[in-house]
């Protein structure tokens, strides 16, 4: 039979009958059969299809060893979210995305140390619990955070500005599940704009902001480890985060304050901001 349009995503479903692994050839027929008719709706020129091939390569072109521009398209198509929403566990805290600035080991850090290591900021506190899912503190559950500074730079973008380590930490939950540490209140910030996603947003408009978060790990015995961030209530973007990350129920207030008290107990000067949230694992089935 010839190859034409009404032929075409036949022929190609056809030629992975011989795949072996069952979700391979389903995952396959469902792209066959998406991309044939994305190309069928579309009818792109011979130009607009090597255009597209053009945008791919300097994709792939652009990761690095510490840059996934595939993952950052992947982020601002909304794709990274599907995924993770997909995926929820039921009863825990909501995920989000894993974002590219996870790419350095988080310094091993005592519970109430700063991760901020310059000290020039306002100071911030953050506190909190992690529990199971039935409400139980889980005690030596690792939490792994991460955030930008104030200016909102992550520290592997400022390398020779900000110390490797700066604005991270690894910690783990006391004997009733607490783990609390300083830091500064991280900033809004644009995602990386320099390669092609960057100007696919300018091409589309869009603009590259982030609301102002802090990342987190979290992992414990018997339980599904946890993706999310924390947002910060009344951030810029929070309607409007160009990955598409926000969930109501991760925005906290950092409630500022000036008590001379509960500075001196925690080590900052004043004013200083402070949250306090729990962060919620479900247990690992079977
Ligand atoms: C981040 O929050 O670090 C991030 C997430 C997705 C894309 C870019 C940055
Ligand atoms: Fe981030």
């Amino acid at each position: 039979m010839d190859f034409n349009e009404h032929t075409a995503t036949r022929a190609v479903q056809d030629s992975f009958r011989g795949t072996s692994d069952p979700r391979l050839r389903e995952l396959l027929d469902a792209l066959t059969r998406h991309l044939h008719a994305f190309v069928g709706e579309v009818r792109p020129s011979i130009r607009e299809w090597e255009h597209a091939i053009g945008f791919l390569t300097a994709v792939g072109q652009t990761c690095t060893d510490t840059r996934q521009e595939f993952v950052l398209l992947s982020d601002v198509l909304g794709v990274s979210m599907l995924v993770e929403t997909l995926n929820e566990q039921e009863g825990g805290t909501e995920s989000t995305v894993l974002g590219p600035f996870h790419m350095v080991e988080s310094p091993p850090r005592a519970l109430g140390d700063s991760i901020d290591l310059i000290g020039e900021a306002p100071p911030c506190l953050v506190a909190g619990r992690v529990l199971s899912s039935d409400g139980t503190p889980l005690s030596d559950a690792e939490v792994d955070v991460w955030q930008c500074n104030e200016k909102g730079f992550y520290d592997v973008q400022q390398p020779g500005v900000q110390p490797a380590g700066n604005g991270r930490g690894l910690f783990h939950t006391d004997s009733e599940g607490r783990f609390r540490f300083r830091t500064v209140l991280p900033s809004h910030y644009p995602i990386p704009t320099d390669g092609p996603v960057g100007r696919f947003l300018r091409a589309t408009g869009r603009h590259p902001y982030r609301p102002a978060h802090i990342h987190f790990i979290v992992r414990a015995d018997g339980h599904t480890p946890l993706t999310t961030h924390v947002f910060v209530a009344g951030s810029p973007y929070l309607d409007s985060d160009a990955v598409f990350a926000v969930k109501q129920s991760l925005i906290v207030d950092f409630t500022e304050s000036t008590g001379a008290g509960t500075a001196a107990r925690n080590g900052v000067r004043t004013p200083f901001h402070h949250a306090e949230f729990d962060l919620v694992l479900s247990r690992e089935l079977g």
